[in-house]
């Protein structure tokens, strides 16, 4: 047993502070699919870290690189400066986008990416002459990271509480959850894409299409619970921007990099948005890293509108590009595309949906829903305790089981990095039926 861990001076980020410093989980090593905790036991990682670790833990090929890259340039900047491995990860990273999205804004993670997308879309409707479009649009149950537009844009009401007024410009769609008609679809539930003509129907009806600059959603909402687009749903906000000249961003920051077996969702559903936000896979969050990529003539109109000398975009970060960073990057999008990572996901998604679905029938579950390799399990909850019951799940997973799932609210979200193997979807599963059986 190693030494006890003072945990009083870390304030954790999103969690139950002292629930956690009651009992803390503390992992301190971690390879391919497995943490290593203090007290020495592995844990099999259902959740790629926080979606994010998709080619496995301490992969040997990204650790040398950021290994190298740390002796060799700690730190350069990009702001009238340049250092080439940062040219060489944009342009390694536009070889996986949609080909019309060529044109790259780093940034450190993907709250900065969607704080980003949103002033890129306010700017570039500004520089082509219509200051007016000012609104943008998100979708209820949304999530878009943490900062003052993402909480805009995103809709989770407890995410904005404490903080009072939040960007006035924002409104929402309703989020396309439908128990009552999809409940344990495997795939894309088939009803509801009639729920995306409320963007024309209500929200541009209500504001005027002119005054709307972008609508941004998560292709597949992740944070609230794996909730799938209905088939169809995401075409028809496609067109509807179209339609109205209105940006549409997708917030790839969970869908990219593979986790539905295609580079990003952009490519799995056939439909091109104007701006991909991505972060997490991108590095295999070895180095924390976010991205704007955004089609070549919304970046050449901020070029055409200003001087020559002049500043085009007044934003960015002081790590932007970071060397580590765009080490790890390239690093990355080698290891995907030498081990084939994107298509092995796409390749053991039906054996994962059948694995997850073998759930249907234990003690509360109330819906099972997956797509690629995701997957969300709905509890029924206790009255009065919402999330209580999938925390009981959460915490026999890690202590009796060895498994590292995530819950939010009674809903268990699956994400495994894309090396999992069939026996270890076996053990995710078989684990989670255990513990499932023994719920009161
Ligand atoms: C869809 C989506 N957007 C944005 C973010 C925020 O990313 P970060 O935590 O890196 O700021 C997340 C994080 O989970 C996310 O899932």
């Amino acid at each position: 047993m190693t030494q006890p861990i003072n945990t009083d001076h870390l304030w954790m980020p999103f969690t139950a502070n002292r629930q956690f410093k009651d009992k803390p989980r503390q992992l301190v090593s971690a390879s391919g699919m497995y943490y290593t905790t203090d007290d020495g036991r592995k844990i099999l990682d259902g959740t790629a870290g926080l979606w994010c670790v998709n080619a496995g833990h301490c992969h040997p090929k990204i650790v040398q690189a950021i290994q190298q890259q740390a002796a060799k340039l700690d730190y350069a900047p990009l702001f009238q400066m340049g250092h080439p491995d940062a040219f060489a990860a944009a342009s390694a990273l536009t070889a996986i986008t949609p080909p019309a999205l060529n044109r790259v804004f780093f940034c450190n993670d993907g709250s900065e990416g969607v704080d980003t997308a949103l002033k890129i879309a306010l700017a570039y409707h500004r520089a082509r002459g219509e200051a007016g479009r000012t609104r943008l649009i998100g979708r209820e149950r949304a999530y878009h990271g943490v900062g003052f537009g993402g909480i805009a844009v995103g809709g989770i009401a407890g995410n904005r509480k404490q903080f009072g007024a939040s960007l006035a410009t924002a409104d929402h769609l309703r989020h396309p959850l439908d128990l009552s008609r999809n409940a344990f679809s495997r795939g894309l539930p088939p009803y509801g894409a009639e729920m995306a003509d409320e963007l024309e129907q209500r929200l541009l009806t209500l504001h005027d299409p002119s005054t709307v600059a972008a609508v941004i959603v998560e292709p597949v909402q992740g944070s609230t619970g794996a909730i799938m687009p209905p088939r169809g749903y995401l075409e028809k906000i496609r067109a509807t921007c179209d339609k109205y000249g209105i940006l549409l961003i997708f917030d790839e920051v969970i869908t990219g990099f593979g986790r539905l077996g295609a580079p990003f969702a952009a490519q799995y559903f056939g439909i091109e948005p104007d701006m991909i936000v991505c972060a997490k896979g991108m590095t295999n969050a070895a180095v924390p890293m976010g991205a704007v990529v955004i089609r070549q003539d919304i970046h050449d109109t901020f070029m055409h509108a200003a001087p020559e000398n002049a500043i085009e975009f007044a934003h960015g970060y002081t790590y932007s590009g970071h060397p580590l960073a765009a080490a790890a990057l390239l690093a990355t999008l080698q290891v995907y595309r030498e081990e084939s990572l994107f298509q092995r996901a796409a390749e053991m998604a039906s054996h994962f949906e059948d694995a997850a679905h073998s759930l249907k029938g234990l003690p509360f579950v109330k819906d099972i829903r997956n797509l690629g390799l995701v997957c969300g399990i709905e509890l029924e909850s206790i009255a009065g305790k919402p999330g209580a019951r999938a925390y009981e799940v959460f915490s026999k997973a890690f202590w009796e089981k060895g498994l590292l799932i995530r819950t939010t609210g009674d809903i268990i979200a699956l994400s495994p990095p894309l090396i999992i193997s069939k026996e270890q979807i076996a053990e995710l599963f078989g684990s989670l039926a255990d513990i499932l059986k023994t719920l009161k």
